[in-house]
Parts: C-alpha cells; structure tokens; sequence
C-alpha cells in the first residue's frame, strides 16, 4: 500500500507530530517535517532517526507533490484555524489536510465545510496512545470522506497497532466522526480512571488495606476479565518507590486531578445530543471537586465523619465483580452516545469499527472489547448495547456484589460517584416504572404542564389541589 501514496508533509513536530513522523517513515512512508519551532526541526533533523524536514510553511507546501497531503500535528483549537488560514490559499482541489490533533468535534465539522468550499479535503483524526503509540503503533479514528480515507487508507495503516494481523485505525464516518469517537474515548478514559481510583480508595480508607496489599489484589485482576491497559498502570504505579523519600510514590502524589477538556466536551455532547452517560458527567465533576482541596480540608474538619475500616468478608469477588459491571456500563453509554451522535449527524458510523480499534494502543484497551465485538452486528441496533442480552446478563449477574460495593463506600462515608451512579443508572434503565410518574404530576401541578395518562389517550391537565 505503501508506494500508492506521495510524500506527506507533517506539520508539528512536538512529542506526537515527531513520533509520527518517525513512525511513517519506518513504515516505509515518505515524509517531510515542519514545525514552526526551530528546536522542533533542529531536534527532528539531529536525532538517531533523522528526518527531512523545511525551515518554513512555503517551501513544504512547495516540495510536496501534487494532491498534496498535509498531516497537522499541532496544538488543538485556535491555532488548527490559523494554520488552515495560511495554508489554504496555497493548496488546491484535492490537496488533503488531517487534522490528528486532539479537537473538537464541532471545530472539525466547521473545517471540513470550510475547506470543502475550496475543494480542499479535511479529515478529522483521532489518534490515541501517548508518545509510545505515536512512535510504535496508535490507535487510530478516521472521519471524513470514505473516498478519500480509502485514497490515503496506507498513512492510517503505517501508523497504527496491531493486535494480531489487524490493525487498529478504521473509518469512524464522515464529517467529524473520527473526533467525535476519540472524545468518546477519552470520556470512558475518565470514567474508567475514575472507577479504579474509586475501587483503590475502597482498599485503602475502606478496608484499611495498605498499599502493596491493595496492589496485590489489582495484580491478581491481570490476565482475567478486567485485563486493561488502565489496570496494568494503575498495577505499575503503586509499585513505583519514591526517589525522595522511602515510601512509595503514591503516596506523595497530589490528589488534585487535571484535565485538558476533553472528558467535558463529551459531557456537553451527551447534553446536547440527550444521551445518559452518567458515569462519563461523574467522573469529570470528581476532577472538578477534587480541585476545590481548600474546602475539601475545611469540610472534613466539621464533617465529624470517620473512615473506618470496614467489615466486608466477601469484598475480593465483589470488588472484582463491581469493578467489571462498572466497567461494561461506563462502555455501554459511550457507545450509546456515538450511536446517537451518528444518527443525528448521519455519520454512517460502525460501533464495531470503533471497538475493533480500541482494542490497541489506545488508553481504554481492554479485555471486555474482545466481548463487545463477540455480540456481533446487533449492537448497532440498538439504542442501547444493555438491551443485548448476551451483554446485561454480563451485567445483571453482577449486580449483588456491585451494591455490595456501593454499599461498602457510602456506608464508610467514602466517595464512590461512578460506582454509585452506574448502579443509579442500570437500576433506572431497568425499571418498568420509574417515578418521574410523580415529577410529571409536580409540573402539571406548578405550571400547568400538562400530562399523559396510563389508561388512555390524549393529554390531560388536573386541578391537584381540589
Ligand atoms: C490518549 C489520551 C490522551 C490524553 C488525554 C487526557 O488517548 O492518548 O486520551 O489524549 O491522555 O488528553 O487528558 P486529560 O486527562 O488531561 O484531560
């Protein structure tokens, strides 16, 4: 596939752009470099791998062959829109732009049509896996043109891990597709981050284990269902000595969570688009609160609570079990969002391409993956993967040990938000009835909202106060 395409013109060459380059390169791709840092370029033509790279913008655009393919490795937002407004006076019909940077997907949707008013081809690239991906094989979510991800399909190829003879990028659908599945992804990152730093607490404060014992018991977790790149890290970590005291690093590590804004967006998308994905809300507003460490301080001070440590026989199975259903859950709504998000944009988008190609190199790989896909087909059907039997039986058979598990964090006064709001939300998709019945009645009552009944038709409104 290789030899079909022309020499591709990488602009940025920070830790991403670089091991990009160097990647395609070694895949056996042409490339030039540019970035508009001279210790970038200096760095790029000075390294153990050296690669060809310009001095400016005019003379890559200039070098390139015709049909040109310009792949964009820079900082996401703003300085995606100065780019293309120096690039495309320059380029013409056909020229190709990608964007593999970390954007969102309402700028992409923007750009495409920008650039499809001068002809210009833009696809929207999501591309997970850290410097180590960039340089040894990503995770890689194409949107845009097929006709056109098909005509490059080789970069994608070159780039991409593999996990046995497949290789994980794919076409996420047109448009903004590819961006819109990457924040999905960093949406269940956080979820799944989130409900680990959850089970890890639940060890510590709640069942008063110290931390090689609470590590011991995640390493016992590798090579089964809850097998992840998450779990191998978080594994890794609570190994890792401190080189600045005699403890282990852990412990030293500040608990204020950052976060670049990717995990929010996907939180604005699921308002906007109405699709639940109370796991992905709770785990952003867990780094929001864990910023807020002044109050925290003062807050435990007068709660008179204690932590105690917790009497919980069964707590190695439960943890395992509730771990795992949290996991399946946090999955489902992401999927249900792209799902959603594909219909209203008509993307045309794969679920089971998405999955395919989370299964490497990205953040989120996990085992459960290999079990999505066994599904099959139908999982594009519906609205949600939860009504795939073979899937909620998954979920259903979990469900004691996972209120086990919520019930050993609320009880010891701990917070297990993506526990508790993933059990929240399964108990309330599985209700034949809920009592929203009664919220319905509260705004015919103040407002006049009028409201449907079960017996019959039509819409009714009552004097409640009679
Ligand atoms: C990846 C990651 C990567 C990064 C996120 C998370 O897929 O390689 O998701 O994109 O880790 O930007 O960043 P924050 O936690 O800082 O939001």
């Amino acid at each position: 596939m290789a030899e079909q395409i022309p020499t591709i013109g990488i602009i940025g060459l920070g830790v991403m752009g670089y091991n990009l380059a160097l990647n395609m390169q070694t895949s056996g791709l042409n490339v030039i470099g540019y970035s508009i840092s001279e210790a970038e370029r200096n760095q790029a033509r000075g390294g153990t791998e050296p690669l060809r790279v310009v001095d400016s913008l005019e003379t890559l655009i200039a070098t390139l062959p015709e049909q040109k393919i310009l792949f964009v490795m820079i900082t996401a937002g703003a300085p995606v829109d100065e780019l293309l407004g120096q690039l495309l006076p320059c380029l013409s019909s056909s020229d190709m732009v990608i964007d593999g940077g970390n954007s969102n997907y309402l700028d992409t949707q923007r750009r495409v049509a920008r650039c499809a008013e001068l002809g210009v081809v833009f696809l929207g690239v999501g591309i997970s896996g850290g410097e180590e991906g960039a340089r040894h094989g990503a995770s890689v979510m194409v949107g845009g043109d097929k006709k056109h991800f098909d005509r490059v399909e080789a970069v994608f190829d070159a780039i991409a891990c593999r996990v046995g003879d497949e290789a994980c990028y794919g076409w996420m659908g047109s448009s903004s597709a590819g961006h819109f599945v990457k924040m999905v992804h960093n949406g269940i990152e956080y979820a799944v981050m989130q409900l680990l730093a959850e089970t890890y607490d639940l060890c510590r404060r709640g069942l008063g284990l110290n931390i090689t014992e609470t590590r011991d018991w995640f390493a016992k977790q590798q090579g089964g269902p809850l097998d992840s790149y998450l779990l191998d890290i978080t594994v890794d970590i609570l190994k890792k000595q401190d080189d600045l005291t005699s403890g282990l690093l852990i412990e030293q590590v500040s608990d204020i969570a950052g976060q670049k804004g990717t995990g929010r967006w996907c939180v604005d998308a699921a308002m906007t688009l109405g699709v639940p994905a109370p796991a992905i809300i709770a785990a952003v507003t867990e780094r929001q609160i864990s910023g807020s460490a002044q109050t925290r301080q003062t807050l435990a001070q007068v709660s008179g609570r204690r932590s105690k440590a917790y009497e919980w026989d069964t707590w190695q199975e439960d943890l395992a079990d509730g771990l795992y259903a949290g996991m399946l859950v946090t999955f489902a709504q992401g999927l249900s969002l792209i799902r959603q998000a594909s219909q209203e944009y008509n993307w045309g988008t794969d679920l089971r391409a998405a999955i395919r190609l989370w299964r490497g190199g990205c953040i989120i790989r996990a085992a459960l993956l290999e079990t999505l896909l066994s599904l099959g087909e139908t999982i594009n059907e519906q609205e949600t993967v939860l009504l795939v039997p073979a899937f909620s039986q998954e979920i259903f058979r979990r469900a004691g040990p996972w209120a086990r598990v919520v019930n050993a964090g609320v009880l010891n006064d701990l917070p297990v938000p993506v526990y508790a709001i993933n059990l929240a939300y399964l108990n309330s998709m599985s209700s034949e009835r809920l009592p929203t019945q009664l919220i319905q009645a509260q705004r015919d009552y103040f407002g006049a909202h009028t409201f449907k009944r079960l017996d019959r038709d039509g819409v009714f409104h009552a004097d409640w106060q009679e």
